[in-house]
């Protein structure tokens, strides 16, 4: 197949990009460089052993993405374009709107006009927004609490509205849970722009010496050590859901939902140890009140993925934590000092 992948160049799009060409796909990417940088790009071709297209285009640039279009015949785009900043989205939620939700509808539009009409895009758990209970299933109550999170609702409700009226579209609406590690290769990774806002992160750079000690936000929560629990999913499993997605399309069209998670829970300490074991360091700590709008556990009820797609994450906490310091130790600035 050839895909389109729009923010190909970021941390899970990087990831995917590997395991579409290790699978023998053709892949463009697309994507603006707002937050990552083109040697990525570079590092996956290295990985895979196979070259890739790369346009510099933001998707809000119609005609752009239109000569996009019309140099490759696409069989399917798998949507990671957006940005993800809980804070930043509160700050400055025009720029969200128009940038994850306008921008998506530009490129739906332009996909329909090419007849391109299959589509995986990247949702998030946080369109669960304060679960009742855990593990969370799909067809649990949806809600957002920023901006961003609203974003994302937005857009699954678009998608819901545009299979409704065009059932000969297919979509994949693909929920993340927790993206954490890196390839194993530790030449691709999440490189955030500043101080992480996200724990994995922000514990790979204590270990390696960029920033003093971890914040643990809260140690008061109703969960078995008083901290935050979360299901951390290595990013090359959730890359190679959306490989799952893909080669499982109906016939028919349509809109399908999925989580991906691995259905279990790690708290802040228990994370915080497996980095330690992985690193073999002591990690600092100190325990702050809690963060606002953090909820105590958020994790998948996987069943469905599992039944549907026969996918399963593989990757434990301690390969997630070794991956994750292997791309650290050996880019301690990530992609900017290359
Ligand atoms: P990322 O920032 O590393 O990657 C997103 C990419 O999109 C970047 O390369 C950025 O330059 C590009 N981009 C942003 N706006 C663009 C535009 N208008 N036109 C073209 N390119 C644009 O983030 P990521 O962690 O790889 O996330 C990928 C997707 O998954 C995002 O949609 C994000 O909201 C979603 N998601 C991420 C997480 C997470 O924790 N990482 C969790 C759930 C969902
Ligand atoms: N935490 C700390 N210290 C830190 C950072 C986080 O104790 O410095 C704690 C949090 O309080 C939480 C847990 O670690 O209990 C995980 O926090 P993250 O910020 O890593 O992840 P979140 O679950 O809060 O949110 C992330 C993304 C959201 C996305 C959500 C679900 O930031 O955008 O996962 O996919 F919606």
């Amino acid at each position: 197949m050839r895909i389109l992948v729009t923010g190909g160049a970021g941390y899970i799009g990087s990831h995917t990009c590997v395991e579409l060409l290790s699978a023998g796909h053709e892949v463009v990417v697309v994507d603006s460089l707002a937050n990552s940088s083109a040697v990525a790009l570079t590092r996956v071709e290295k990985i895979a052993g196979r070259s890739l297209f790369f346009r510099q285009v933001d998707i809000n640039e119609k005609a752009a993405l239109k000569s996009v279009f019309d140099e490759f015949a696409f069989d399917s785009v798998i949507h990671f374009a957006g940005l993800k900043a809980v804070g930043e989205s509160v700050e400055q939620p025009l720029y969200y709107y128009r940038n994850n939700f306008c921008g998506t509808v530009n490129l739906l539009e332009v996909m329909e006009s090419y007849a391109v009409r299959r589509m995986v895009f990247s949702s998030s758990a946080t369109v669960y927004g304060e679960a009742d209970s855990v593990p969370i299933p799909e067809q649990s109550s949806l809600s957002a609490t920023n901006p961003y999170g609203r974003s994302k609702l937005m857009i699954e409700e678009m998608l819901g509205d545009l299979v409704r009226a065009r059932p000969n579209w297919n979509i994949d609406v693909l929920r993340y849970f927790n993206p954490v590690g890196a390839h194993e290769s530790g030449l691709i990774g999440e490189d955030p722009a500043g101080i992480p806002n996200n724990l994995m992160p922000f514990i790979a750079q204590v270990a390696v010496g960029k920033l003093d000690r971890l914040n643990v936000f809260g140690e008061d929560w109703e969960t078995p050590d008083g901290t935050g629990v979360r299901d951390y999913i290595h990013v090359v499993d959730l890359a190679k859901g959306h490989l799952c997605a893909l080669e499982t399309v109906k016939e028919t069209g349509g809109l399908r939902v999925y989580n991906l998670g691995t259905g279990t829970g790690s708290s802040v300490h228990e994370v915080r140890k497996a980095f330690e074991k992985a690193a073999a360091r002591a990690i600092p700590f100190e325990v702050l009140g809690r963060r606002p709008g953090d909820v105590a556990q958020c994790f998948a009820d996987v069943s469905k993925v599992e039944r549907e797609l026969g996918w399963k994450a593989t990757y434990d906490l301690d390969a997630m934590c070794q991956d994750a310091w292997r791309w650290q130790s050996l880019n301690p600035d990530g992609y900017s000092k290359v």
